[in-house]
């Protein structure tokens, strides 16, 4: 593993980075909590098993069937160790993490959620780890509750002591870093809390893995999930891990193909682990396409892309602070955030601003960012939100603040 990187000999992997946008200005792509771009080596490897290896896996004997087949099943180990889990049975491939959620939702909640249980979230939620989970309190007669956070966005911990000790916990679910805010979440000691409890925990890892080391063994967590697209990989590729032993006693959440072991007229039995969970043909193209996402963050290292984005977050959320009428959300401790700031700016409606900086050539999200839950908290209909990846650079943030700077011009702030 190299020990530095230039983010200069980075760039280069993204053809898109060498684009121009609106008014022939060069792209300045500050949405990568959305999704992120992709490096020529996940483009290629996409393109090279369509050209060479396509078919279908886990059924035939032919040559092709099997090169896709062996391809397929090493990105499971892959995963699984970049991950730290050992057993890649527990490795679960889905469409992303709202499918990871679901399907927890679905065939763990039904089983395991009854009337008078409650299910814990944050206020800082995605819209994927609160619907699925208010569509089975519906269902189950069971409620569903939040974890509050203070003024700068970190979780009151006394609330889930609070719902701990009614007895009537069965699942507390919290993103491990808020797509809006920033905030890294104190998995570590809410883990331990429902684990004293006896309190089954679910880690949204879509803003945490593509941008720290995790170790969901150690984490000690019993279901953990993340998408392929936010760390380099294509869209359509995420991951539900879980206990084995979760896993075994749960229903399968789609029926069809490859996740049966015999059909009969009226009798079905199912395959092992973890084929149980994938029903159909799954998406071996990207799967395969994911692998070199992390063939490549490997290569780079977690450790310094987490301490890339610390730098940039530090030097942007010192430009922004410095600009008047600049509202930033979230906490400054940069030990407890990753590189996302949402802020709004005066009176002008993000969606406005958005458009005003997109003429510069800057892509940044504006809106609720699939979190209503939290823009009611922060008492706000919207935000703008910029968010860093590995291949951002300083000069960038500098044209996203210049690009606020013409636009308090353009609205006579
Ligand atoms: N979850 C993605 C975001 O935060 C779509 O923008």
């Amino acid at each position: 593993m190299q020990t530095t990187f230039s983010v200069e000999h980075i760039r280069k992997d993204f053809p898109i980075l060498q684009r121009r946008v609106r008014n022939d200005r060069p792209l300045v792509y500050l949405d990568n909590a959305a999704t992120t771009q992709k490096p020529v080596q996940v483009i290629n490897a996409i393109s090279d098993f369509y050209t060479n290896h396509n078919s279908n896996i886990h059924r035939a004997v032919y040559a092709l069937a099997e090169e896709a087949t062996e391809a397929f099943e090493e990105v499971r180990d892959k995963v699984a160790r970049f991950i730290g889990i050992k057993d890649r049975q527990e490795i679960v491939f889905v469409r992303g993490t709202t499918e990871a959620i679901n399907l927890v939702a679905y065939a763990w909640g039904r089983q395991n959620i009854a009337s008078g249980d409650i299910i814990m979230t944050t206020e800082y939620e995605h819209h994927s780890n609160i619907v699925p989970w208010q569509l089975l309190a519906k269902e189950r007669g069971a409620r569903l509750e939040y974890i509050g956070m203070d003024d700068q966005g970190t979780l009151i911990l006394d609330h889930l002591d609070r719902y701990l000790q009614t007895g009537r916990v069965k699942l507390v679910t919290v993103s491990h870093m808020s797509n809006v805010l920033g905030t890294i979440t104190d998995v570590d000691t809410i883990i331990k809390k429902c684990k004293n409890a006896g309190v089954r925990v679910l880690i949204d890892g879509a803003q945490s893995v593509p941008h720290m080391k995790v170790n969901v063994q150690e984490l000690g967590c019993d279901f953990f999930a993340f998408s392929a697209h936010k760390m380099l990989g294509p869209t359509g590729v995420g991951v539900l891990w879980a206990k084995k032993e979760l896993l075994e006693a749960m229903a399968p959440f789609h029926g069809g193909g490859d996740m049966i072991r015999e059909v009969h007229k009226y009798e079905t039995t199912w395959n092992d682990l973890p084929y149980k969970f994938e029903a159909g043909t799954p998406n071996i193209a990207d799967v395969i396409g994911f692998s070199a996402a992390i063939d490549y963050l490997e290569k780079i290292g977690m450790d310094f892309v987490r301490k890339h984005e610390i730098e940039l977050t530090k030097y942007a959320l010192e430009k922004l602070s410095s600009i008047k009428g600049l509202k930033i959300y979230g906490t400054p401790d940069l030990s407890r955030r990753g590189g996302v700031i949402s802020f709004n700016f005066a009176d002008i409606h993000p969606h406005d601003l958005a458009t005003i900086i997109d003429e510069d050539g800057v892509a940044i999200r504006s809106g609720h960012h699939c979190a209503q839950v939290l823009m009611e908290r922060l008492d706000v209909a919207a935000t703008s939100r910029a968010s860093f990846y590995i291949y951002n650079t300083k000069d960038e943030i500098d044209v996203l603040v210049s690009s606020l700077n013409r636009a308090a011009r353009v609205f006579k702030l």
